[in-house]
């Protein structure tokens, strides 16, 4: 993977770019001490960067791996016109690969997967380029409508708890749960924002700090096991969370510990909403169960900003993401409205359009 510096403004929304053919993306693993973008121009250097989290969340690496699939249909029909589609079929693979918890991921190689199986004897790599940029676009555009939907929940003025990035760094634009909190403090709903450091990436610390700050958006950061004392004191109206994948019967993936915050919430009568597109349900996956659970290695876990914090000889358990039962969630926030109280057939005429 190459760094280069590209003459853009750095900003949230602009952490995916697709400029000349290539793609950019605004390295988060070092943010937000360096704002350094990562070159990456072909199926193989996109897996990496999904997998080793130059970009992250579930909506942008949908977004990211549909431009590694333009790159590569490219590579493959100028190195042999007659048998890219073999070639490239092993690059759809490569790409859904990388990490196997978000379903945006198989969802945007599905919908690219479509094209290429249509496509004719000529170059594919126009159609598909167009439409990378279209899910890239569309996200964005569903994001907006997300946040106003989840901000008209929530009556404010009140502080809200958030875990993880959601923001736009996570997404192509705006975020999900954070695209709700940004609409909802441009409505006077949300007063400040809590925000879990979120251990062990620190996506809350680096990320979602760095782009409230931004903002002018009030953040004050907690250590995970802060949350349910935080909610114990009073004043949270909301939290308000985003996800990886959600099942049929309106289970929530998402970043490890969301399970214990919704716990705690409804504990304290505090209200849990999930804002997530509908590419973020999967209608086949029964229930939480069956959905795939990343672990990753023990040193993210044994050590913080590449000092080793643990004692020598222990070991360690990294799942990065957990499920939330459907009954402690009170709102699913999509592009097209609200799930209240989700269960399998609320999904599913969600899911319809009913
Ligand atoms: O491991 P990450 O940083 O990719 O995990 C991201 C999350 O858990 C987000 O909450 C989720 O993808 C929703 S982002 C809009």
């Amino acid at each position: 993977m190459k760094e280069v510096t590209l003459d853009i403004p750095v900003t949230a929304d602009a952490a995916i770019v697709w400029h000349d053919d290539r793609l950019y993306l605004l390295d988060q693993r070092l943010l937000p001490n360096r704002e350094v973008f990562i070159e990456c121009t072909d199926a193989g250097s996109t897996a990496e960067a999904i997998r080793a989290m130059v970009v992250r969340g579930a909506p942008a690496i949908g977004i990211t791996a549909a431009y590694g699939v333009a790159m590569a249909a490219r590579e493959r029909f100028a190195a042999s016109p007659d048998g890219w589609r073999a070639a490239l079929t092993q690059d759809l693979q490569l790409l859904a690969d990388a990490r196997p918890t978000a379903v945006n991921l198989f969802w945007a190689i599905a919908r690219m997967r479509e094209l290429v199986d249509a496509a004719d004897s000529g170059d594919p790599s126009p159609r598909l380029r167009a439409e990378a940029r279209a899910i890239h676009a569309r996200d964005r555009d569903d994001n907006r409508r997300m946040g106003d939907y989840g901000a008209a929940l929530i009556d404010g003025p009140t502080a809200v708890i958030t875990h993880c990035n959601t923001g736009g760094l996570a997404t192509g634009g705006w975020g999900t749960a954070l695209g709700v909190i940004r609409s909802a403090h441009a409505q006077g709903r949300v007063s400040e924002v809590f925000a879990d450091e979120t251990r062990p990436w620190l996506q809350g610390a680096r990320l979602t700090a760095w782009e409230l700050v931004r903002d002018h958006i009030p953040v004050r950061l907690m250590a995970d096991g802060a949350a349910a004392a935080r909610m114990a004191r009073g004043g949270i109206g909301w939290v308000i969370v985003g996800s990886d994948r959600i099942a049929a019967n309106g289970d929530v993936a998402n970043k490890i510990g969301t399970y214990g915050l919704a716990v705690a919430a409804r504990h304290h009568g505090v209200r849990f909403m999930v804002a997530a597109p509908t590419s973020t349900i999967d209608p086949d996956t029964a229930d939480g169960g069956a959905i795939p659970i990343e672990e990753r290695p023990e040193h993210e876990v044994l050590q913080c900003a590449g000092q080793r914090t643990a004692a020598q000889g222990t070991g360690a358990w990294n799942p990065v993401f957990d499920v939330t039962p459907a009954e402690l969630v009170d709102a699913i926030v999509t592009e097209r409205g609200v799930i209240e109280r989700p269960n399998a057939a609320r999904v599913a005429a969600h899911l319809s359009g009913e």
